[in-house]
């Protein structure tokens, strides 16, 4: 059964003035067809694809010889260690936190039955604090751990500074072989860590082995690709994902409107936000599993579309296309994700969404089915003999009751249950939906170049060879400014 979507609390029918009106629709109509047809056209040639960074949408179509080696290699990793720590940050882990909570049972890494002969997963790389890092290798046993590094670039400092200090921690207990607990997921051809992994199975081809990543896939649109080793490793079917978001993409291909769950989510989060100045965007799933789903949206979101310019097209006789920033026309826009979860924020973000600024558009996440059941004991009481599945169904409806009576939009993403196919589905439905909304803005929605200012002031203070002199320049003219009467 595949998702549903309610969008009844976005339009002006149920929330007045402060919806969108069949007007607001009439009016957007042209640039949704066009929007339509220039994601196609750019679907359609694999050069555009791989180029321009829209490659993803082919992942749920990969090859099942490959699939069925990743599920033996991830088998295999699982039943050999007892612990497997992935390195990595942003697109590079978000995916694979948020695929773990939602389809792996929850307290999976405290309990052996609920891994059910699957390797505990922990994550790190994803922050320089020194905290986590230490506690855990001081916890964990090296002889019986693997390591995952995960990083495209190969040069990101937080997956880097994670992998030395793991190294280390390996080899001190492992002796000169460890290179063969550790296994690398990066850029087919370029970087640092492919370097690397050539460098160290020149000497032992069991060292350091790899897994490519795919040409034209980004970081945060990669989970299908990236993520695959992490699923096998604690025994997700991923056939199953893969199913979910190819009927998905079938659904998020068609041109009307009204028949599309990403185009409509996209064209009526634009009309909010640019005619009623809806800016935040709260993604709020009634389920404790899905709250990491909605922390990787948030990358998704802000990295896609909070842009400083928009796109300038340019195509070669071939039909092949350049993207690049139109610096005549500034944008400098993009509606601020916000991620929360029912019923445990209603406590608190809550109180603002009904009163504070009336500036958000909320989407819930509506979960029909859990894998397990309570029922609430006693007599004598309102809340005896209830289910706690109802109870979450009905804090989801009577919240989205509490918005639309003061007339703020929400709109529902109803999951059957939280499964390998509809988190799949739920996954692609967002990318489709990102994209959709960066081709209707028309501003890149596959690049991120807002992220490298702290990177170069981090590489230019760390003397690191090679920052561009007009790097160098920027900071020396404008340093931070710490003026001692403004610090108490
Ligand atoms: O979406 C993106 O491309 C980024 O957020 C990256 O995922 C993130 O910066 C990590 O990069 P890398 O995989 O190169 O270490």
């Amino acid at each position: 059964m595949g998702l549903k979507f309610d969008f009844n609390n976005m339009f002006s029918a149920n929330i007045g003035p402060a919806g969108v009106s069949d007007t607001d629709i009439a009016e957007i109509t042209q640039d949704v067809k066009k929007a339509d047809q220039h994601f196609k056209a750019v679907l359609a040639k694999e050069e555009n694809r791989v180029n321009l960074g829209l490659e993803w949408t082919q992942l749920p179509f990969q090859d099942k010889q490959i699939l069925s080696i990743i599920q033996k290699l991830g088998k295999q990793i699982s039943e050999k260690f007892e612990n497997v720590l992935f390195l990595g940050i942003g697109g590079s882990y978000l995916g694979l936190k948020a695929a773990q909570d939602a389809l792996a049972a929850p307290y999976y890494n405290e309990f052996k039955p609920l891994r059910k002969g699957f390797a505990s997963v922990y994550f790190e790389g994803n922050n320089l604090d020194p905290d986590t890092l230490s506690v855990l290798l001081k916890n964990l046993n090296p002889k019986r751990t693997f390591i995952v590094v995960i990083s495209k670039s190969g040069e990101t400092t937080e997956t880097k500074a994670a992998l030395m200090v793991t190294e280390q921690w390996l080899k001190q207990a492992v002796g000169q072989k460890y290179g063969r607990q550790i296994l690398a997921i990066t850029d087919p051809e370029s970087g640092s860590l492919r370097k690397r992994v050539e460098f160290e199975h020149k000497k032992d081809p069991l060292s350091f082995r790899s897994l490519p990543l795919l040409k034209g896939v980004g970081g945060r649109f990669s989970e299908l690709n990236m993520g695959l080793l992490h699923l096998a490793i604690i025994g997700v079917d991923i056939e199953k994902v893969f199913a979910g978001a190819k009927d998905m993409f079938s659904r998020c291909s068609q041109a009307e409107l009204f028949n599309n769950p990403a185009y409509l989510y996209a064209v009526l989060h634009t009309i909010l936000y640019r005619k009623k100045a809806k800016s935040l965007a709260l993604l709020m799933p009634f389920s404790e599993t899905l709250k990491s789903t909605a922390d990787w949206y948030i990358q998704l979101l802000a990295e896609s579309l909070g842009k400083k310019y928009h796109r300038k097209i340019t195509v070669d006789a071939q039909g092949l296309e350049s993207w690049l920033n139109d610096k005549d026309n500034i944008f400098v826009m993009g509606r601020t994700p916000i991620s929360a979860r029912g019923t445990n924020d209603l406590h608190s973000i809550q109180q603002n969404n009904v009163e504070g600024e009336d500036n958000k558009v909320i989407t819930f996440i509506r979960v029909e089915k859990f894998n397990n059941e309570i029922k609430v004991p006693g007599e004598n009481d309102l809340l005896a003999g209830r289910k706690y599945s109802d109870l979450i169904m009905l804090a989801q409806e009577a919240t989205e009751w509490a918005l639309a009576n003061v007339n703020r939009p929400s709109c529902s993403i109803i999951m059957p249950e939280v499964n390998a196919y509809s988190w799949g589905a739920l996954l692609f439905f967002f990318e489709m939906a990102t994209a959709f909304e960066g081709e209707l803005l028309n501003v890149n929605a596959y690049n991120q170049p807002g992220v490298e200012g702290y990177k170069n002031y981090m590489y230019y203070r760390l003397g690191k060879p090679g920052v561009a002199a007009s790097v160098a320049e920027a900071i020396k003219n404008k340093p931070l400014v710490k003026n001692p009467k403004f610090i108490l």
